[in-house]
């Protein structure tokens, strides 16, 4: 059996902690047999556990406590906190995981809110599970943690990333935001939500990009983690594209354009100089899959 997750980035600018974006990098489990003990086989860094401290068997535990030991081998091509989504993708494999070694029947839903509560925020997770574009939102509702969440077909457009070779951890990059937001603060951040949310349902990526550059929750706090943010943002503006935006935590910047703006922008994302790699991606429609 092999499962595989895909790369995802959160946020889009002004949708903090509730949309996000499936992309066509992946993650992928292969499970090679029951065993003693766990073993995650990889080549994916020291710093990343092969025995059942990894995330992948904490988070199939969670689902499944006494799940059997198994040797799994895992591979994958989405880069380590970086704001794309790789530690999400390995909670969505650990949950799918125990859900197919046990028979469990997990719902989208019930996936959803297993790995949300293991992450804390759904933006990651719901487009790792579901693909696509995902708005989600996770509060207490009867006193109870809830998911509530709309998956929709992203317009078709290029997405470039630009992926700095620097790493940026969640916790660091969550660790500079403000505790609070005045009133009418909020207010504004949340209406340029909205406005970039309904742009994207209308098919109108210009309105989009418009807002998804207006972001007023997170990303002037996080500008010592992505000081190319600025750089970028011209070369797009000056060559037509839709938008670039903070990926997650960052510090990658995903860049929407057109496709005929498309090679243009990524060649003088390349003329930048610092150490970065940018590559053309696409969207991933699906979300997790079993085969
Ligand atoms: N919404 C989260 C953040 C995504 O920006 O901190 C982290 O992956």
């Amino acid at each position: 059996m092999k499962i595989r997750v895909p790369a995802t980035s959160a946020n889009l600018g002004p949708g903090f902690d509730s949309c996000g974006l499936a992309l066509s990098r992946y993650l992928t489990i292969e499970v090679i047999k029951e065993d003693t003990k766990w073993t995650v086989e990889h080549e994916l860094g020291k710093t990343i556990p092969q025995d059942e401290q990894n995330l992948l068997v904490q988070a199939a535990q969670t689902v499944a406590p006494a799940l059997k030991p198994h040797h799994v081998k895992m591979s994958s091509s989405i880069p380590i906190a970086s704001g794309v989504g790789s530690s999400s993708s390995v909670i969505v494999a650990g949950i799918e995981l125990a859900n197919r070694l046990e028979n469990l029947n997990l719902t989208e839903r019930q996936k959803i809110e297993i790995a949300t509560s293991i992450e804390g925020h759904p933006d990651n997770c719901t487009p790792a599970i579901c693909g696509d574009f995902v708005v989600a939102s996770y509060f207490f509702s009867e006193n109870k943690p809830t998911v509530h969440y709309v998956k929709h077909y992203f317009p078709e457009c290029r997405v470039i990333a630009y992926i700095p070779n620097s790493q940026v951890l969640t916790k660091e990059s969550r660790g500079v935001l403000p505790e609070t937001l005045s009133f009418s603060e909020a207010v504004k951040a949340s209406s340029i939500a909205n406005v970039m949310i309904a742009a994207v349902l209308n098919g109108d990526l210009l309105l989009a990009g418009q807002m998804m550059e207006q972001d007023r929750w997170h990303e002037a706090y996080r500008e010592k983690f992505v000081p190319h943010l600025g750089t970028i943002r011209q070369i797009v503006k000056r060559n037509g594209g839709y938008a670039a935006f903070l990926s997650g935590a960052g510090p990658t910047v995903l860049v929407l354009t057109s496709e005929e703006k498309a090679d243009l922008i990524t060649y003088e994302l390349e003329q930048m100089g610092g150490s970065a790699r940018i590559e053309q991606l696409s969207f991933d429609r699906e979300g997790v899959q079993v085969f």
